[in-house]
């Protein structure tokens, strides 16, 4: 052995967008703990939510910056990275966290619906990560996790414009590292399975999703938020600084069949 493999984010800062609720919660306060200083950015409307995960951050002893931000608009997106400038003076890693879903036949979406997913899980992350780049190419490079989901690699009902906008993002991940990796800068993906958030909430309330998508699971569970975190602060550590341009599934094989 050469080198010691770290999985740690000690002296970092980073920023987890949509990281009020849910997975994005979960995020954040499993990266402090790694030893990273966070950036809670989320609408806001979810204000208070945001402080609560951000005295979880604190309670790890890490500091934790509530930012609003809007991921369909470019100049929220600039204001909360220069807040995070102002703050720690840097920004070492990006999880693009954000996402909303609708989910309906193709046949009924209309044209303000494929907008409105398109806008934070499409549009936002591109630009999220556009921004943060700029950031992180001028103080030497960073990290960038984009959270796709198992629907980039395999199609479901009443999820079609969800699962392209998910697919997109992990192909995101290849384009940006490509052009970004000279600058030190690895972005990848992360594809988790269904996993109960405020985002699930009537999926895992129905014994009927249940019955369908369980048996399908290979490794016989549904996601937590604590799997993905795994794969997230993996992803960001040091010993995983080779890997670049990647989707990560977290989906105890959902989709290998
Ligand atoms: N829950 C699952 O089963 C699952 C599975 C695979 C992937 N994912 C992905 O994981 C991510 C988190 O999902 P979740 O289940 O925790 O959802 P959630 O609804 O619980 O949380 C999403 C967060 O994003 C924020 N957000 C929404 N629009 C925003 C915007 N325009 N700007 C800034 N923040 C915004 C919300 O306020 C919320 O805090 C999403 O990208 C989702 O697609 C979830």
């Amino acid at each position: 052995m050469t080198e010691t493999v770290s999985y740690r984010l000690d002296g970092q800062a980073g920023m987890v967008t949509g990281a009020a609720n849910g997975i994005g919660r979960e995020l954040a306060l499993g990266l402090a703990e790694a030893g990273a200083d966070i950036i809670i950015a989320d609408l806001p409307t979810q204000a208070e939510a945001a402080e609560e995960t951000a005295a979880g951050v604190r309670a790890h002893g890490r500091r934790a910056l509530v930012v609003p931000l809007d991921v369909t608009e470019v100049t929220s997106i600039e204001a909360a990275v220069a807040a995070t400038v102002r703050e720690f003076g840097r920004l070492d890693f990006l999880v693009n966290n954000a996402g909303i879903n609708i989910r309906k036949p193709i046949l009924d979406y209309t044209e303000a619906e494929w907008d409105a997913i398109a806008s934070v899980n499409l549009k936002g992350v591109f630009f999220c990560t556009q921004v943060a780049a700029r950031q992180m190419a001028a103080q030497g490079g960073g990290s960038v996790v984009n959270m796709a989901s198992q629907l980039a690699v395999v199609a479901l009902h009443d999820r079609s414009i969800y699962a392209i906008t998910k697919a997109a993002v992990a192909h995101m991940a290849k384009t940006f590292a490509l052009e970004l990796g000279p600058q030190h800068i690895r972005v990848n993906a992360v594809g988790p399975t269904f996993v109960s958030t405020p985002m699930t909430t009537s999926m895992f309330t129905s014994q009927e999703f249940i019955e369908q998508n369980l048996p399908r699971i290979p490794s016989g569970r549904f996601g937590t938020t604590t799997d993905v975190l795994g794969a997230v602060r993996f992803l960001l550590s040091p010993a995983a600084d080779l890997i670049n341009g990647q989707l990560l599934l977290v989906d105890g094989g959902y989709t290998i069949w």
